[in-house]
């Protein structure tokens, strides 16, 4: 199993402070906002990782992670997006690397409190297929979200509802087989110009590939806006003091 972690985009939420530096490389608490998706793959024991990045500080990500000793690792990976296609445009620039493997594939401004591992296997032993997370939130219209159907299975996920269907958000962490490249390959750009994962997911639940676990624990997504990334600074600086 291999890791993608996507750290591109012009993080253009976070404005003015994503001018002078890439979103994920922001403060989080002690730490630069991409420590906390290697953390958690490493933990999971991923270990291979392709980190994709994009924008106008690109470099800035080799200068601070090196070869990802910090994270017990021997070698990181990096690639370029030079346009600001999407998520989905974004992974397929991972197939080399890839390699006909399983993946997590985890967006860098994600921030999750509890550990993947127990979705990795249970990944490993569907071993084909997709896997998204799920998070029950008070309010997901910033998000992908969940329809169920009246067996309780999911239906549909779409981007941003404005009346979402549910209060079920599909956080930013996606286990994928290699199908996934054809799927991309298979996207249309969305209203905002993007390829989108959320039609990669639904593309695999039109195939009757798609399962869903719900995480436990707290998850942050610190790019969504300023008061998100402020929420996200306040539950990790929580969650470091009271252990
Ligand atoms: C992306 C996905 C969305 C998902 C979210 C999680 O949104 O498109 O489905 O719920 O990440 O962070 P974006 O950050 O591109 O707005």
């Amino acid at each position: 199993m291999k890791g993608v972690i996507l750290a591109g985009g012009l993080g253009t939420r976070l404005r003015p402070l994503t001018n002078i530096t890439n979103k994920h490389l922001l403060p989080v608490y002690d730490a630069p906002m991409i420590y906390y998706p290697i953390r958690t793959l490493v933990e999971a024991g991923i270990e291979d990782i392709m980190i994709v990045c994009g924008g106008n500080h690109a470099g800035e990500f080799l200068r601070l992670l090196g070869n990802g000793e910090e994270f017990g690792l021997k070698h990181l990976n990096y690639t370029y997006q030079k346009d600001e296609g999407g998520i989905a445009e974004a992974l397929g620039l991972c197939e080399h690397f890839i390699d006909g493997e399983s993946m997590v594939v985890f967006l860098a401004d994600n921030i999750i409190e509890t550990s993947i591992a127990e979705a990795v296997r249970g990944f490993e032993k569907q071993d084909y297929g997709a896997r998204i997370i799920l998070k029950e939130v008070d309010d997901p219209r910033d998000y992908g979200v969940v329809r169920f159907n009246e067996n309780g299975e999911i239906a549909e996920i779409i981007e941003k509802p404005t009346d979402p269907p549910s209060n079920f958000a599909v956080i930013g962490v996606y286990l994928y087989d290699s199908m996934v490249f054809d799927i991309i390959r298979t996207l249309v750009p969305s209203k905002r110009g993007e390829l989108e994962i959320t039609d990669v997911n639904n593309a695999y639940l039109q195939r009757h590939r798609l399962r869903h676990s719900i995480l436990k624990g707290w998850w942050a997504d610190a790019g969504a806006s300023i008061d998100a990334y402020y929420e996200t600074i306040k539950i990790v600086a929580e969650s470091v003091m009271s252990k």
